[in-house]
Formats: structure tokens, sequence, C-alpha cells
């Protein structure tokens, strides 16, 4: 059985502690529910890999209170000097830094990779408990491996109960999806991992455009030693149950809905993911309409995102028709990335 805490200080020592002696702990993020370990205790890794049924081919990212508690996890001699510059901007906050790694980080957490990924996180609850726990936490999404990341407890639950020892109930996360991933191994930086931390506001410190990493769904990106040089960018991440079909273009949404009334004709259960302001125009008995915030408002729709993909899971519909996202700037970008990589490729141009 998981224990589901509260997020008073005692629940978050008790939590600290379990962290401390080689436990799993999850608990929310500002983007994402992370799935908490002690990141230097090999064993308490393992465990993270086991819990979710992630490959260890697939490296996790290490969580720490502020930029000096990154030192000791970066090679030393590593010139820090842009890493210092992104840090004052946007720690604490969604961006992950990926740095080439010491020696102290086990090679588990990074699957073998001699870059570490690591962030310092925003939210009020995962900063109370770097602090609590005093160590560097590896924390993977809080999911089931190749499922949609969780945005709430109860996503953790779903996925996870009884294979970890607690979950920090600390309501719905705020962003909804996980960190920017920005690797400053190479030069130029890379985008291996679009998210809140726009493209645009890294130009901004970097002085030019990072490259983005962040390719299409279907082409799975490997290095040569066989670890993933981007992981999260396997087409089966982010995946609802229910098969999912995107469909983008002028006409997407008179091709959606003739396209799910005509599988509803056929018998099947169809769910449609719309922007609030189609819900009524495709609501009847026929299909089932989730909605996704204002269309205007990628923020509302972000973090909605994997809350309505489980909705739909729940719902028992046997396929999902979503309407895509068409902007490819700001958190647009990242939402579209998301919602492309959820439905694993099926994606429809009108
Ligand atoms: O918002 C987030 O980042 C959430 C919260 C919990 O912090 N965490 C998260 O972790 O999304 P996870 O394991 O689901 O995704 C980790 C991503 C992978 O997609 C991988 O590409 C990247 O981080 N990553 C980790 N270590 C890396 C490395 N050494 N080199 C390149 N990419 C790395
Ligand atoms: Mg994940």
């Amino acid at each position: 059985m998981t224990t589901v805490l509260d997020t008073s200080p005692a629940s978050i020592a008790r939590a600290a502690e379990c962290l401390r002696s080689g436990g799993l702990v999850a608990f929310p993020t500002e983007t994402v529910y992370g799935l908490g370990a002690h990141a230097l205790d090999v064993d308490a890794v393992r465990k993270v890999f086991a819990a979710k049924g992630r490959p260890p081919n697939d490296p996790l990212i290490v969580h720490v209170r502020d930029f000096e508690e990154l030192r000791p996890l970066v090679r030393a001699g590593a010139d820090l000097a842009l890493a210092a510059h992104l840090a004052a901007r946007f720690w604490p906050g969604p961006l992950t830094l990926v740095l080439p790694k010491a020696l102290a980080v086990p090679g588990v957490v990074t699957a073998g990779l001699d870059t570490v990924a690591v962030r310092v996180p925003s939210h009020p609850v995962a900063r109370a408990l770097l602090h609590a726990a005093g160590l560097p936490i590896a924390a993977p999404s809080a999911n089931l491996f190749s499922r949609t990341s969780p945005t709430r407890a109860e996503h953790v639950l779903q996925d996870l109960d009884g294979r970890i020892d607690f979950v920090i109930d600390g309501g719905p996360t705020d962003v909804g999806l996980e960190s920017t991933v920005l690797d400053l191994s190479g030069d130029p930086p890379a985008v291996l991992r679009p998210g809140a931390v726009t493209c645009e506001m890294l130009r901004e410190v970097l002085g030019r455009d990072p490259r983005s990493e962040a390719r299409d769904p279907r082409s799975a990106i490997r290095d040569p030693q066989g670890a993933h040089r981007s992981p999260g960018m396997l087409e089966t991440h982010y995946a609802p149950r229910t098969p999912l079909t995107v469909y983008e273009g002028l006409g997407a949404l008179e091709r959606l809905a003739a396209d799910a009334m005509e599988a509803a004709f056929r018998g099947g259960r169809v769910g449609v993911l719309v922007p609030e302001e189609h819900a009524l125009r495709l609501g009847g008995a026929a299909l089932r309409v989730i909605t996704l915030g204002p269309q205007g408002d990628a923020a509302a729709m972000a973090a909605r995102l994997y809350a309505a993909l489980r909705e739909a899971d729940a719902s028992g519909v046997d396929v999902l028709f979503a309407l895509g996202i068409e902007r490819e700037t700001g958190l647009g970008a990242a939402l579209r990335d998301r919602l492309r990589r959820a439905a694993g490729g099926r994606i429809i141009r009108t």
C-alpha cells in the first residue's frame, strides 16, 4: 500500500526520512508529479526503474535545492558560466540542464551517459522536501513507463499504488507539461524537450537560437552507446491507452467531426478532445466530448492535457480524436509536441 501524505511539515519530514533510508516518494513539482529517490543511492534509484517499469537506458533528472547543490554533481573543471547565467534567470523553475557529470553521480541515474540532467523545481512542496531530505533527489515523472505524466496525486495512484512508499498530495500541478530539457554539453545548446521555458525565452539569455533536437515523433533518436540521446522523444511516451488520432491544418475540425461521427455510426464508442469553443458543436449523444480549455490559452490547455487524456481512458471510449495545436511558438510548441507524441504518429493533416 502506498500512503498518501498531506503537505504539513510533519508529513514532509516523514517523506524526507523515507528518501534518506532508500524509499520512494512521489511529490508535486510545478510541472508534473515526480517519483523521487536518493540520487546517490544506487539501490534506491534501481527501485525507481522497477516501480515504473522503465528501461535502464532512460536517464533520470536530478532535483537539487539551488545552484550550489548542482556543483558536486557536475564534472570538476567544467565551465559553468552559461549554466549559472541560465539558472539565475530560470531557477527555480521548469528548466532542466544537461551537463558533464561528476563521478559521484551513479551511472544508473544517467543510464551510463557521461552527462547528468539537473533542475531546481519551484513548487513549494518539492522545495520543502529537498530541504528536509538534504540530498539530491532523482525523479522521473511518477507514471508507469510510456504512460502520460501525472498532474494530480490520484494519477500517481492510478499507476503506482502499492509500488511506492508515499505520495504527497499537493493538488493539481501548475504547468502540466514536463520541464524544458536543454543540453549544454555541446555547442550550440540543444533543446531536447520543449517546455514552459520556451525557445524564445532561452534565446534572450543565450543570445542565439538553441538547436532543436525534439524531432518528429515518428523518428526515435538513439545514441551509439545505446542510451537514448533524448528518451522523452520516444514515440511511445506520453500515450493514453485509448488510440488517439490528431487532426491538424485547415479544415481539421470538419474532418475530425466527420470521422468521429462515422466511427460512432459504425458502433464504436468515440471520444473527441477539443478546445471548449467547439464542445457545443460536437456535443450530442453520439460522441463523448472532452474539453481542453479555451483555444487561445495555451497555459490552460497545457495544465489540462494529461488529465484530459486520463479522463478519456477512464471513460471507456474505443478511440479518441483530438484537434491539433497549430501554434509552434511559446508554450504552444510544447503542447503541440506532447499531443503529437500522445498520438504516437497518428497525425492527419488536412
Ligand atoms: O518536469 C520534469 O522534468 C519532471 C519533474 C518530475 O521534474 N520530470 C520528468 O522526468 O519529466 P522524466 O524522467 O519523465 O524525463 C526525463 C527526461 C528524459 O526525457 C530525458 O530525455 C532527459 O530528461 N534526460 C535525463 N538525463 C539526460 C541526459 N543525461 N542527457 C539527455 N537527456 C536526459
Ligand atoms: Mg516521464
